[in-house]
């Protein structure tokens, strides 16, 4: 039987489950493995850390010090990042979520990656105009 999202193992879990899929997958993969080169033995315990914190209120995202939203902004510059790569992205999430887990917390971790991939998307969208803006 499904359970909720309860520890970080849980977590790390789900992690390894959405890179594996993102990865390959044929609309995104290649902006984390041709842009991005991403490390995974890097990037997972950053990443895991990040929804620790939001699902589980672990406080351990801001102690590195990071800025998301920046970080997919300086993204956008290499590879334009739009509205169907985020579809993509929260479709494999909530794919990846809904197949091991149920409950508050596993709703709520959905809720929150739309609700980010929104602003998101809304954000390096503006950054992207002020640099057309910009240039003329
Ligand atoms: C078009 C959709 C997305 C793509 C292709 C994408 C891709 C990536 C890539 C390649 C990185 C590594 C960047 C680097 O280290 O240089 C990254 C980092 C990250 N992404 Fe995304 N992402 C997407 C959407 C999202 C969304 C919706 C969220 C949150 C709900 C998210 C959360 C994060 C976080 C927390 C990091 C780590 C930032 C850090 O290193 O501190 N991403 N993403």
């Amino acid at each position: 039987m499904k359970k909720d999202i309860q520890s970080r193992a849980d977590i790390d879990d789900l992690m390894n489950r959405f890179y594996a899929r993102a990865m390959s997958d044929d609309v995104i993969g290649y902006i984390f493995t041709d842009t991005a080169k991403l490390d995974l033995e890097t990037h997972l315990p950053v990443i895991g850390d990040f929804w620790e914190t939001l699902i589980l209120g672990a406080n351990n995202y801001q102690k590195r010090g990071r800025n998301p939203m920046q970080i997919h902004a300086a993204l956008n510059l290499k590879t334009p990042l739009r509205a169907e790569h985020f579809g993509r992205w929260l479709e494999i999430f909530w794919k990846t979520v809904d197949e091991s887990f149920v409950g508050e917390r596993a709703e709520f971790a959905k809720t929150r990656a739309e609700a980010i991939a929104n602003r998101m998307l809304n954000f390096v969208s503006g950054v992207l105009a002020i640099q057309i803006r910009q240039a003329r």
